[in-house]
């Protein structure tokens, strides 16, 4: 389950430890983020050497946890907030990471976005080294 190559944990920019869980079973790739035994991120992918395909990144937006039914009863639900604190860069570098070991050396993939924040997932991904073609939605990148 775990890839040596890897680390077995990270943290976020609060602190919060996760732990990495990586899948993979030849051409699919599927890695987590595990906090609390809740996978609160996912990142899955179809591999063919020399190219990788990004099908899916995904971070919760927001779990309610600890004692969630009796919270719910007394109507004061513990929720964790988890987009915007580096999991999904986090999650996005170890696939990376693994997807060299792989013999991979370009990913591609097309944003989309359930939340309407189309600009703001292309600056995420330039920043984390990927190119858009222009005047679409569709992204890669060289490793
Ligand atoms: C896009 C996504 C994976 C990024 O993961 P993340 O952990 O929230 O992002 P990070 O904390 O690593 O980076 C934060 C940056 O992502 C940007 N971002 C992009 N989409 C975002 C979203 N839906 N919610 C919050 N931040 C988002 C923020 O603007 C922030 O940029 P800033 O630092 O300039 O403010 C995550 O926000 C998500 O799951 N979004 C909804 C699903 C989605 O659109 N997936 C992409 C499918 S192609």
């Amino acid at each position: 389950m775990h890839s040596n190559s890897l680390p077995r944990y990270f943290c976020d920019s609060q602190g919060r430890k996760f732990e990495l869980e990586v899948y993979w079973n030849a051409p699919f790739l599927s890695m987590f983020a595990v906090s609390k035994n809740i996978r609160v991120a996912k990142a899955l992918l179809h591999v063919s050497a020399p190219c990788a395909k990004l099908s899916d990144i995904i971070v919760s937006d927001k779990i309610v946890t600890s004692y969630a039914w009796w919270r719910e009863v007394l109507k004061c639900p513990k929720s964790e907030k988890f987009r915007g604190q580096g999991i999904g860069t986090a999650l996005l570098e170890n696939v990376l990471a693994k997807l060299r070991t792989l013999g991979v050396s370009r990913v591609d993939g097309e944003m989309v976005t359930e939340d309407h924040q189309m600009a703001a997932l292309a600056r995420w991904y330039v920043r984390n080294g990927f190119v858009r073609r222009p005047g679409t939605n569709m992204i890669y990148c060289d490793l």
